[in-house]
């Protein structure tokens, strides 16, 4: 078992170089397999999630060559299974991506109910309903998705609720339907843009994603022989904004679009932090204790759920009451019983939680309950006087390329040890 012993007291300074976004890349890997060809992925976090979604792609017949740690020429000229291992993609969530694509690749699909963090439930029928929509049949059973269908039609499919995973299954199940497909009330993340862009690339007919209608007019092939490379993780980059304002630090971000931040910009300008913007920079510092405010999440361009815990240790440290409304995944504010147990005063009661704030967080033993819970322990074991102790790695593993080296690099004192 491993964990980090983090010695805290440390105002956090320097710069730091965002790596490609994860849930971009967990997601155009399965897109290669709708190219009846060889690809070149660029800016690849080197993450655990990135390394399943490989192996499972290689168990289906795709050749993948490492250039570097962070980019792979993929060959997915013959596919010789539509059938992703049941014990890889049960385990983590973005495994979904396989039924869009093997389901356009090759009219048939079958995988693990996905896993991934526990944030409540996670139903996926809304990219049922939109495989049905396309002609698929789709049947849940015995842990397992198997989807299959004669032929894929285009179709128009209304999301009953604004979904990333449904977004882009949908839209890879439709890039090699025939006839054009409409998805409205789309989500509009920047990693929705990205993969349209990356498919687009690759000899796709995808326009409007980024906006609420996406227009997927359906090709006979993809070709593939180009290179693209994965946009860079505004996630990561908003972890290190809020790391810097909760360390009363000084940090430029570098390699990050600033646009895809500007809800965190505004919030933090509300606290009282500073924020410059110079072309693929960022530099957020601030020098007293930041003020109080609320946060809603919401689907892009509103706050997104994926920072706010590490919002949320900021917030149990500002100046007053803030409240924070979670309204994307009901089991959010586990992270919360953590913080507690480091000396901070926050009530969660369903979708909303109360963040008295107090002068400073104390070191203990604590748990990462999901992926941006651990980033955001990790930031209050930074802040906090005396030692914090953080199990439960896994989860960060999952979504954050050399975190606590790039910690460190700030001048924070964290180890990561065996036990
Ligand atoms: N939903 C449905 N039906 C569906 C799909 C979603 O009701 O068929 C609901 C969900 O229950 C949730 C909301 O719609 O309340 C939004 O879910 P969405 O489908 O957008 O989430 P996701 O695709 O499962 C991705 C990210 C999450 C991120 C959310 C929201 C991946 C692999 N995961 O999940 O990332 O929180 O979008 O932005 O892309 C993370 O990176 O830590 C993480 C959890």
């Amino acid at each position: 078992m491993e964990k980090l012993i983090i010695k805290g007291g440390t105002r956090l300074s320097g710069e730091v170089v965002i790596s490609g976004a994860k849930n971009a890349a967990i997601a155009i890997l399965p897109a290669t397999l709708l190219i009846d060809g060889v690809c070149t992925i660029e800016n690849l976090p080197n993450i655990s999630d990135v390394q399943i979604q490989c192996k499972i792609l290689e168990e289906l017949g795709a050749k993948i060559d490492w250039i570097t740690s962070n980019s792979a020429r993929i060959d997915t000229t013959n596919i010789l299974s539509y059938k992703a291992p049941l014990d890889m993609t049960s385990k983590f969530r973005a495994s979904y991506y396989f039924i869009g694509s093997l389901l356009g690749r090759c009219h048939n699909a079958e995988t693990g109910l996905p896993g991934g963090c526990k944030l409540g439930a996670r139903p996926i029928d809304q990219h049922i309903k939109g495989f049905e929509a396309l002609g698929a049949t789709v049947d849940v059973a015995n842990g397992k998705i198997v989807a299959s269908a004669n032929k894929l039609t285009g179709s128009s499919i209304y999301m009953d609720t604004v979904s990333v995973g449904a977004t882009i299954n949908v839209m890879l199940s439709a890039v090699l339907a025939e006839g054009t497909t409409t998805i409205d009330n789309a989500a509009k993340e920047p990693h929705i843009v990205d993969v349209a862009n990356f498919l687009n690339t690759m000899g796709a007919d995808i326009r409007g994603a980024g906006t609420d209608i996406i227009k997927v007019n359906g090709v006979k092939s993809l070709k593939g022989g180009a290179t693209y490379s994965v946009v860079p993780d505004q996630i990561e980059a908003g972890t290190f904004m809020l790391a810097a304002i909760a360390s009363k630090g000084d940090i430029t971000i570098k390699n990050c679009i600033s646009e895809h931040l500007d809800c965190l910009t505004a919030k933090i300008l509300e606290m009282g932090g500073n924020v410059e913007e110079s072309g693929d920079e960022i530099r957020v510092w601030c020098d007293k204790r930041p003020q109080k405010t609320n946060i809603k999440t919401a689907p892009y361009p509103g706050f997104p759920t994926d920072l706010q815990a590490q919002m949320g240790v900021v917030l149990s440290i500002a100046e007053g009451t803030s409240i924070i409304s979670e309204n994307i995944w009901e089991s959010r504010f586990q992270y919360t019983y953590e913080l507690n147990k480091m000396g901070a005063n926050i009530t969660a009661q369903g979708k909303t939680a109360f963040f008295e704030g107090v002068e400073s967080l104390s070191g203990a033993p604590v748990c990462a309950t999901d992926l941006r819970a651990g980033a955001a322990l990790i930031i209050a074991g930074i802040i906090a006087n005396g030692t914090t102790e953080l199990y439960n790695l896994e989860h960060i593993d999952r979504g954050y390329e050399n975190i606590e080296m790039k910690f460190r690099n700030l001048g924070a004192n964290i180890v990561r040890i065996r036990e």
